[in-house]
């Protein structure tokens, strides 16, 4: 039981394709919040009294915010996420699941004008990481058009020349008719800390860590 002085660490978990797999880490850990995937349920955040601990699924892009701002103490969400936000938080561990690769993709014929450094027009979900690879790292000067989804769509309806965009297995680009042109970074789940949570809460939140350290 949560002790009088004991305040609860608050986890902040992405909702989306890491819950599986995040989910069963911390079950393994001994730690129990299947309540968070219950869909018959409106609740939004759950506690675990036993450990003291609390529970809320969130958007990914927003989980970052709530650990900088210490609404929670505790994120769980993909590296693509993190370099997109770009907040004041600690990265403190690869949890090696929800392995993917941000790449520029698009038709084949789009690799000339990589290739070229022409002006071209980009859609991504991820206008930060394409800002940074292709301003700061390609130096190409790039039109970047933010997308919220199905971002593939882009260089088929002629909105943009590529994407950048996460690619997994590959088939969304195989079926349609694209493909990776280039690599930027690999990418997997990553658990990020709020940084003064990191100072008050050191050894709880250090045997979180490890507890999921040894359950990978
Ligand atoms: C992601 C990503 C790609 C796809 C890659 O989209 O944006 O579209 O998955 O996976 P694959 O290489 O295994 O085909 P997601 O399904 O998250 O939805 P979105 O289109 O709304 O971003």
């Amino acid at each position: 039981m949560i002790g009088g002085d004991m305040r609860y660490l608050t986890f902040a978990l992405g909702k989306g394709r890491l819950v599986k797999d995040t989910m069963e880490l911390l079950n393994k850990c001994g730690i129990e919040c299947e309540e968070v995937l219950d869909k018959k349920t409106r609740k939004l955040i759950f506690t675990n009294e036993e450990l003291g601990l609390k529970f809320f699924l969130a958007k990914g892009p927003d989980v970052p915010t709530y650990v900088e701002y210490g609404a929670a103490d505790i994120g769980i969400v993909g590296a693509d996420t993190i370099l997109e936000e770009n907040r004041r938080v600690y990265e403190v561990l690869d949890l090696g699941f929800g392995k993917c690769r941000m790449c520029v993709c698009g038709p084949h014929d789009a690799k000339r004008l990589l290739e070229h450094r022409e002006m071209i027009r980009v859609a991504s979900k991820y206008p930060n990481i394409a800002k940074d690879y292709f301003f700061n790292k390609k130096h190409q000067t790039v039109d970047i058009i933010k997308l919220n989804g199905s971002v593939e769509l882009g260089p088929i309806v002629n909105l943009s020349d590529v994407i950048v965009d996460i690619v997994e297995t590959g088939s969304t680009l195989k079926e349609n008719g694209l493909e990776v042109l280039e690599e930027i970074c690999p990418l997997s789940a990553r658990v990020i800390v709020n940084q003064v949570s990191m100072q008050m809460e050191t050894e709880r939140i250090r045997k979180l860590i490890n507890a999921m350290k040894e359950n990978l």
